[in-house]
């Protein structure tokens, strides 16, 4: 049973004053900013395009040193893993980048490698963002800047093979928040395997923009991006715009994002507020995330993990929402079973750590979303079907 949404309908206070001027019923509180300055767009169609209705995470085609990867695009992080057998010599990196290394706290994998500024041809658009070129993979449950793990114990937290059990979504470099449930995002977040990428394309997930491939587009089609180039992306079930444009911002509503505390530059912007509601009760105040990279949901407190709570979201505001998505708290050990009626219902709802919601992929059944990485925007358009 998918919950119809009532909307109460909102007393004007326009029409009280004397003076006061009509208000029409389409003026929208939250106006996408004037786009008309801004054409130069492309639309990358997913590989998984229709997404049996995002079962699955979104892929890109991408290609790296003129080989083909597929990369599954995922707005839970920033950033992404290449491994340095895609074209990469030792000699250049040793010449070109900085040693690095990622090492995922929560599963106990160390990637060794380069931290390279890496251009990434994304179906003809030309973009370059600050990679991990990846030259080993161990599992190091002794991590410490000092022990890198040369003889790799084999106990580690991790289960499987290396290929297959790292969260990539959470950098230790440029670390500035963790949130989410970390053990559940182990099994969401994929490593890189042969001939694939993880490209993490999200805004205030802990690296900043200079890791985003989707921030630092260089040009379309062999054209420079240009003043009409607006940096950005649409998201919507068949692909993904990149460059926001008045036209491809048709419809939407949007909220001005404030820049993030301590943040790396003038477009390290945080994430767009939210408002949850448990089982009809108040509603309170958190941050909101729609992240491809997984099926299930994280909410604040401690019902959502208990099975047939209601709850509510409504985004910015609870009185004059562009964005309201309901469904029921789902036990991950009843993943898949309840609610599914729902499109948006995420298959199980976690504990989030901060307050507010991360509602999965599901999410973009009911709402297509734009992110405006110039000038700190974010928005959403519900779908028509
Ligand atoms: C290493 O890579 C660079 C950049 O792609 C290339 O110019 C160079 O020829 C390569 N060197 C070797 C020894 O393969
Ligand atoms: C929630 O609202 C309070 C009070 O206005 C504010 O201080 C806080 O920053 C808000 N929290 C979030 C996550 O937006």
């Amino acid at each position: 049973m998918r919950r119809s949404v009532a909307l109460v309908a909102t007393t004007l206070l326009a029409g009280r004053g004397v003076q006061a001027l009509p208000v029409t019923p389409t003026e929208n509180r939250y106006p996408v900013p004037s786009y008309c300055a801004f054409t130069e767009s492309k639309f990358l169609p997913f590989n998984n395009a229709g997404n049996e209705n995002w079962k699955d995470a979104p892929t890109l085609s991408i290609t790296v040193n003129g080989r083909p990867l597929v990369a599954t695009m995922d707005t839970g992080s920033t950033g992404i893993v290449i491994d340095a057998k895609y074209g990469f010599n030792n000699t250049y990196l040793e010449k070109n980048c900085e040693i690095g290394h990622v090492f995922y706290t929560s599963s106990h994998w160390l990637q060794e490698g380069y931290w390279c500024t890496t251009d990434v041809d994304v179906g003809g658009v030309l973009t370059s963002a600050l990679a991990l070129i990846r030259t080993r993979e161990v599992c190091c449950p002794t991590f410490k800047e000092g022990d890198r793990c040369q003889n790799p114990e084999k106990a580690c937290v991790c289960k499987g093979t290396c290929t297959t059990t790292v969260e990539q979504g959470i950098l230790e470099r440029n670390i500035l928040e963790k949130d989410d449930g970390n053990g559940a995002r182990i099994e969401a977040r994929q490593t890189p395997t042969v001939g694939k990428a993880y490209m993490g394309i999200g805004f205030a997930r802990g690296n900043p923009p200079s890791h985003n491939l989707f921030m630092n587009v260089k040009s379309i089609d062999g054209v420079p991006a240009g003043s009409k180039f607006r940096t950005g992306y649409v998201i919507t079930s068949s692909g993904v715009w990149l460059g926001i444009t008045k036209a491809n911002t048709a419809g939407f509503s949007a909220v001005k994002l404030n820049l993030r505390e301590g943040n790396a530059d003038g477009r390290d912007w945080g994430e767009p507020p939210c408002y949850v509601q448990v089982n009809g009760g108040d509603w309170t105040n958190g941050t909101f995330l729609a992240d491809t990279g997984i099926p299930n949901a994280y909410v604040k407190g401690d019902i959502p993990n208990k099975e047939g709570n209601e709850i509510a979201i409504r985004i910015p505001d609870p009185t004059s929402p562009f964005g309201e998505v309901q469904f029921v708290s789902v036990p991950k050990s009843k993943a898949g079973t309840v609610g599914t009626e729902n499109p948006m219902q995420p298959t199980w709802v976690g504990i989030r750590t901060v307050p507010g919601v991360n509602t999965g992929r599901r999410f973009y059944n009911g709402y297509d979303l734009y992110f405006d990485g110039d000038g700190g925007y974010f928005g959403l358009r519900k779908k028509s079907n």
